[in-house]
């Protein structure tokens, strides 16, 4: 990987939807890492013009990731009662309910983007793409890699014939990976250990890492790379709110919390009012409560608030430390 990649380093930047910017991710690859580029969020315009932007700033080669749909079965009843259970931030906030929920089909148009520009790696999370999906990316020679979060989804993703796969420990900050019932929160080394010697691929592990001896420990342990990300989201490159970058270099032991409330699926971020309040309320499944919870998140950021921002972060958040790409790779290599 690390020839193919053109990469100095073992180190894969973690795609991070909604965060990753041209300047982020070709300075990444610039450094020696992988680059990603964290598409979830985009359609394919947005998707091929991000690429474009990105192969302005580097000659390197970089990844892009995408999110693997899921058509959530939509019980009106639900819905009805996750509007209501948001209808306080909305109130307080001074925003209209948001009416229309439905996302369009876009992830189509992010692979053909994909595709066309002949990106070197493409990254998935939420599941495993059809054999389809897969062969149209192998047939451009594109590296595929997939994202497990137990034993059962690491041998999944290796039947369906992609590359590589990111095993995400329970420690990662943002949206669980997890594509199998229960969801559960393994810790990246367990995981590691459950999955080595069960599958043959390549496996990069992901998860709270932010230390030189994490990295080794992964390595050592049988991980041909780690992925990275609460430890760039405070690079001086990354493109982040000096709200959220202030929130993780501020934050404590035991501040992060797993929540549905922003999104509807499982996602690690900082403890605040928002997360604290919406414990026990229904949730609309995902990708709805993402979009049913927007207007309160942009409006939350809009007023410098982070009560009810979503500020995605690993459990070791409060071991980063700033400086520029550059110098956090250095530190964990
Ligand atoms: C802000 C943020 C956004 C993320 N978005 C994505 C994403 O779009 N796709 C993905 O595969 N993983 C995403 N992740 C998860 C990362 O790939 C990775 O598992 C995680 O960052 C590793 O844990 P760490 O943050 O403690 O380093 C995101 C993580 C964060 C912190």
């Amino acid at each position: 990987m690390l020839k193919k990649f053109e990469m100095h380093y073992p180190i894969i930047q973690a795609p991070m939807a909604g965060v990753t910017t041209p300047k982020f991710v070709a300075a990444c690859a610039e450094v020696g890492i992988l680059g990603s580029i964290g598409a979830g969020y985009l359609d394919g315009e947005q998707t091929r013009n991000f690429i474009q932007e990105v192969k302005k700033l580097t000659q390197k080669p970089f990844a892009v990731n995408l999110f693997v749909q899921e058509e959530p079965r939509i019980d009106i009843d639900v819905l009805q009662k996750a509007r209501m259970a948001l209808q306080p931030y909305y109130d307080e906030l001074g925003l209209s309910p948001v009416q229309s929920v439905m996302s369009n089909e876009v992830f189509e148009g992010q692979l053909q983007a994909v595709l066309d520009e002949q990106v070197a790696v493409c990254s998935f999370t939420f599941g495993i793409p059809s054999p389809e999906v897969i062969q149209r990316l192998k047939d451009k020679n594109i590296y595929v890699i997939g994202t497990a979060t137990t034993l059962e989804e690491a041998i999944q993703v290796e039947q369906s014939g992609m590359d590589a796969v990111v095993l995400q420990g329970g420690e990662a900050g943002g949206h669980r990976g997890s594509f199998t019932n229960p969801m559960q929160l393994i810790a990246r080394e367990d995981l590691l250990q459950h999955v080595v010697g069960n599958i043959t691929i390549p496996i990069i592990v992901a998860g709270g890492i932010v230390s030189h001896e994490d990295v080794q420990r992964a390595l050592a342990g049988g991980a041909q790379a780690v992925q990275i990300g609460t430890a760039l989201l405070v690079a001086d490159e990354c493109e982040i709110s000096p709200l959220y970058k202030k929130a993780i270099l501020q934050s404590k032991p035991q501040q992060t919390t797993i929540t549905y409330a922003f999104t509807g699926k499982a996602a690690r971020g900082l403890t605040n009012h928002f997360t604290e309040h919406m414990k026990d309320a229904i949730v609309a499944p995902y990708p709805l409560q993402h979009h049913l919870t927007s207007t309160i998140r942009k409006e939350s950021a809009a007023q410098g608030n982070p009560q009810y921002l979503s500020m995605w972060m690993g459990e070791n958040s409060h071991l980063v430390q700033p400086g520029t790409v550059k110098s956090i790779i250095e530190k964990l290599v």
